[in-house]
């Protein structure tokens, strides 16, 4: 359980921040800008021995996906106040284990998706105009100056499965090379520009020249893409996965390239990634003809490290400044609104019956007028935030930080 109770909001100086894996130097510059100084900063991940080292005094913390933060560093970070995965998952923090020590957790799932959108309409162009054979001959000396199986993107249709971030991306940036845009989703998706909305997954793969994934991994999208779904494609159609390697079936797509109905595939996921840059790749796809394979950069961009530095950094300081966690994947997700001539009382606690009331009647005794109350609880915890009057009495912090089942307190002057 922390507190603070110095009679000031925390002075930001002494809020100590832990940036690690060369993390983009605008979320640098952003905790500057807004008051931030004591932030140290590593191009490199850290391994748990080393933040164990280093986290006793930590209150924010920025990783990227190297970095693993276990249930042990957690305990031992007894300051930390939230994690920030400069990154789009979430996978190398124990989630279970901050959210019951009141940790929030950030990360930035839609930084890149301008970065995927356009590789899609850059490989669908490359790969109706069989730039790959051509320029794979071009390099061995090979002059194939033809217009054999090549064609342009304009008037031919593009199905997109998935029509979030990526795929409503997407569809503006292909309608406006000429494409007649075409699109399934599981939700009552709206169409952007003139794009057409389908009814299944088969009318859209029956119809379509080019095919491009944008679905997320889960159970129904798991191969999703099979040899049935691929047979229902058109002849000489063309298929992209930038999305997750779960969704294809690897082997029935290498039999549909090599019997000439795929005339051709951009990849960039895999059933099975290397963990690393530089270490050995193999797929089934290798060396088949028309086939494009990149190796999981579809968001890998400046702009999109830029966008991530400046969102994770911008949510962390956010949620220092005003304790709003929209889009924590640890502490509920409130949205709150600037204190005006308030004082504001964050509690984070188990979400166990009775802790609400017992807050209340503290606030009661100490004749604590309540300006504004927001609450909101998860499977574990709930975090309730209360605006109060400005003339209180300042032992309000130590009494609630006694309330049964309070995991953390803080307060904002
Ligand atoms: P999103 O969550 O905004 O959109 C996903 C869409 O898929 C939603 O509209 C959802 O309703 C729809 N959907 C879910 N299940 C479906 C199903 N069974 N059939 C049809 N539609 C379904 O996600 P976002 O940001 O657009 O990302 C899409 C994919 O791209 C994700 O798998 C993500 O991991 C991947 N991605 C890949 C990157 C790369 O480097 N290659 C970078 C960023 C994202």
């Amino acid at each position: 359980m922390s507190q603070e109770t110095d009679g000031l909001s925390y002075p930001k100086d002494q809020i100590k921040v832990l940036l690690l894996e060369g993390i983009h130097p605008k979320a640098v510059e952003n905790f500057n800008q807004n008051g931030f100084h004591n932030i140290e900063t590593y191009d490199v991940a850290l391994s748990e021995a080393e933040l164990l080292d280093k986290m006793e005094d930590v209150q924010l913390i920025g990783i990227r996906s190297k970095t693993h933060i276990t249930e042990k560093v957690i305990k031992k970070a007894s300051k930390l106040k939230a994690i920030g995965c400069f990154c789009i998952g979430t996978n190398q923090v124990d989630l279970k284990a901050a959210t019951l020590d009141g940790i929030t957790v950030f990360n930035s799932p839609y930084s890149n998706t301008r970065s995927v959108a356009e590789l899609v309409i850059a490989e669908s162009i490359m790969l109706m105009r069989r730039i790959p054979l051509r320029d794979k001959e071009a390099h061995k000396g090979v002059w194939l100056k033809d217009a054999k199986e090549s064609y342009e993107v304009r008037g031919k249709k593009i199905g997109i499965v998935g029509y979030g971030h990526i795929g409503s991306q997407v569809s503006v940036l292909a309608e406006n090379m000429g494409f007649d845009v075409f699109y399934y989703d599981i939700e009552p998706k709206l169409p952007m520009g003139n794009a057409t909305r389908v009814d299944s997954l088969k009318q859209l793969l029956e119809i379509s020249d080019i095919i491009t994934l944008h679905v997320p991994a889960t159970p129904d999208t798991h191969m999703m893409i099979g040899k049935e779904e691929l047979a229902q494609m058109k002849e000489k159609s063309f298929l992209l996965n930038l999305a997750r390697g779960s969704v294809v079936d690897i082997n029935a797509l290498k039999e549909a390239v090599d019997s000439g109905h795929i005339a051709g595939a951009g990849i960039d996921v895999y059933p099975e990634e290397p963990e690393s840059k530089g270490e050995k790749f193999s797929s089934e796809l290798q060396n088949l003809p028309n086939v494009i394979l990149t190796p999981h950069i579809g968001g890998s961009t400046l702009e999109a490290q830029y966008n991530i530095g400046l969102d994770v950094s911008t949510k962390l300081i956010k949620l220092i400044d005003n304790g709003t966690t929209v889009d924590s994947h640890t502490v509920p997700s409130l949205n709150l609104p600037v204190q005006k001539d308030a004082h504001r009382i964050l509690h984070i606690h188990e979400n166990k019956p009775g802790v609400l009331s017992e807050i209340n009647s503290c606030l009661s005794d100490m004749d604590i007028n309540i300006l504004g109350q927001y609450l909101k609880t998860n499977e574990y915890i709930g975090y309730v935030v209360l605006d109060i009057d400005k003339d209180y009495n300042d032992r309000v912090l130590e009494k609630l930080s006694k309330v049964k089942h309070t995991i953390k307190t803080r307060i904002l002057y």
